[in-house]
């Protein structure tokens, strides 16, 4: 059985009067604090501020998402780095009790949930919240039971979580039983049998660092998990088995004439990568050694090194094949996916360069067993076992098997002690890329974005109109702003730049946006991206005369409020791009 849950979704919420809006990118270009979207909300936070959102008050959408922190869970019947997120919205218009309502009529009705397999938790309260008894009560009205209605703590059913700086709120999460056995009267959401389903957030809340405050609107977030819902829905208990993945799991048992059944992981974790490297490679990024192209880098070669444990080889047909059934299944919600040739070249390259790295690390490995061997010594240290690894992206289980042919042992045990250090200090380090939950619109975060377009316009004066936004990430210290450019600025094209920067912070200019067609934008020069990612109705943002560029917000009211700018470093980011890092002060 194959329930089609986005179209269901998606239709359910536009007749009831909310606008269906395209998913924003993986990769965030108005929201710069991270590195890729991981719910559905993140891309609207501006507009839980009081920001107005082009297409009104009331949305829907299926949200692209990609969490790198499940990365190790990939290879079970449930974790996914990609997977889709359906979401509707209130913005300042209705909340606990509507929200509460088009849930329960969603699942019941449409999708013919019986009532008996649902539960609800809601938030108990805390020092400055009142328990949610409303929520309670009109659970009940809608007809579920005061059994079923379980009440948790800031742990459970606060959304993101108490300590994220930005808006937040209590939520309910609603939850089915998914078991053959007898369903149990009581509800115990302790009981794994229960699975979450569905989260409503009741965003009315600001967090920052002197506590929190109420927002000026009430906002309603909801987030439901396509890939979970639709495999409830279908019947079966293991995701992959879902029409979602079916196909591609079909097509890796072809390709290696192993069975699903007895390869579970390493099928699933081919599937999950090639659908992942998939999905950022239609967004144009290219695999690199830095941000999110080397999380793609991470993924193909994860998906090479795994692919040998089935015999698979990643070669042009296979990744062809996979790349048009993923194109068929999603080019109609994403359609960036149309141009496939691009796609399945991306991936191939890499697949390419890494063989050659596994070349190179084959050839040091020969280098270094022969010296090893001049000396009397037949066992490789762990130093060396995860230098191949690290440097030539030689894993330990292939220097261990080309180790045993010549007659070499191996220290795994003094690997696992690099590969642990190695981990433990990546992990300090993407904890801050990674941090998920969402955008960070404080003040200071606020003001680089602004200078990030006059940055963008000046470089424009100085270096050409051909100079164009690659990518833009801001914390509250710093901006960082890559742009397509052939060589490195000089000392006076640098100082130039910062100069007119600095002149349109003095003058004061005023910041103003308007909300038009696309092709309005584009005729009244507005730049930036002109994808269909906002829909077709567009904010652009202008800074006196001086820039007008597409942008979802938040900005400053007045230059004056930024400050003084310095530009810190100027760098090469790949052929072709350059990066700038500036401060305000
Ligand atoms: N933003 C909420 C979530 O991701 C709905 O659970």
């Amino acid at each position: 059985m194959t329930v089609n849950v986005k179209d269901i979704y998606l239709n359910y919420f536009k007749e009831n009067g909310h606008v269906i809006i395209p998913s924003a990118p993986l990769i965030p270009e108005n929201d710069p604090t991270c590195l890729f979207n991981s719910t559905g909300i993140q891309p609207l936070v501006p507009y839980l501020l009081g920001e107005k959102h082009p297409q009104g008050k009331r949305l829907c959408d299926v949200q692209k998402c990609f969490r790198l922190t499940d990365i190790d869970e990939v290879g079970d019947s449930t974790h996914h780095t990609f997977f889709e997120m359906l979401g509707n919205w209130s913005l300042g218009d209705y909340f606990k009790k509507e929200s509460i309502k088009y849930s329960f009529d969603l699942l019941t009705k449409h999708f013919n949930i019986p009532l008996e397999r649902l539960a609800v938790t809601v938030f108990k309260g805390n020092d400055f919240v009142d328990k949610d008894c409303d929520s309670a009560n009109y659970w009940m009205e809608m007809g579920i039971d005061k059994d079923r209605i379980a009440y948790l703590d800031s742990d459970s059913n606060w959304w993101p979580n108490m300590t994220n700086i930005g808006p937040a709120g209590p939520d309910t999460e609603i939850f089915y039983f998914r078991s053959d056995d007898e369903i149990p009267q009581k509800f115990n959401p302790e009981d794994d049998r229960w699975v979450e389903i569905w989260n409503n957030v009741f965003m009315e809340y600001y967090h920052d660092e002197d506590g929190y405050t109420k927002l000026e609107q009430k906002n309603i977030d909801t987030g439901m998990g396509v890939e979970r819902i639709t495999a409830i829905l279908e019947g079966v208990n293991d995701n992959y088995l879902s029409s979602i993945w079916i196909d591609l799991i079909k097509l890796i048992e072809d390709y290696t004439n192993l069975s699903y059944e007895d390869n579970k992981k390493n099928i699933r974790i081919v599937a999950d990568h090639m659908k992942a490297a998939i999905m950022l490679a239609s967004e144009g990024l290219y695999p690199s050694n830095t941000d999110q192209g080397y999380i793609l880098r991470r993924i193909i070669r994860r998906l090479v090194r795994i692919s040998k444990h089935i015999n698979l080889d990643i070669n042009k047909q296979f990744i062809t094949d996979f790349t048009n059934i993923i194109q068929n299944k999603y080019v109609k919600y994403y359609n960036e996916l149309e141009n496939s040739e691009k796609i399945i070249n991306i991936i191939f390259d890499e697949v390419i360069k890494f063989s050659k790295t596994l070349e190179k690390g084959l050839k040091e490995f020969n280098k270094i067993c022969n010296i090893l061997e001049s000396q009397g010594i037949d066992k490789i240290n762990g130093k060396t076992v995860f230098r191949l690894y690290d440097t030539y992206g030689f894993p330990p289980e292939m220097t261990e098997e080309e180790a045993r042919n010549i007659g070499f042992d191996i220290d795994m045990e003094g690997f696992s002690k690099f590969f642990k250090e190695h981990q433990e200090k990546s992990k300090a380090g993407s904890k801050e890329k990674f941090k998920g939950g969402l955008a960070d619109n404080s003040i200071e975060n606020v003001k680089y974005h602004t200078a990030t377009h006059l940055l963008h316009q000046a470089l424009k004066d100085v270096l050409g109109d051909d100079v164009n936004q690659k990518g833009s990430n801001i914390n509250s210290q710093r901006l960082r702003f890559d742009f397509s450019f052939g060589r490195k600025l000089t000392d006076d094209e640098k100082k130039k730049v910062e100069n007119i920067v600095n002149e349109k912070i003095k003058e004061g200019l005023d910041v103003n946006v308007c909300e038009m067609s696309l092709d309005e934008a584009k005729k009244s020069g507005a730049i930036g991206l002109f994808t269909n990612k906002y829909g077709d109705i567009v904010k652009v943002y202008s800074i006196g005369n001086y820039s007008k560029e597409i942008c979802g917000g938040p900005h400053v009211k007045n230059t004056s409020e930024l400050g003084t700018f310095k530009i810190i470093k100027e760098e090469a980011v790949s052929s072709g791009v350059r990066r700038i890092k500036a401060t305000l002060s």
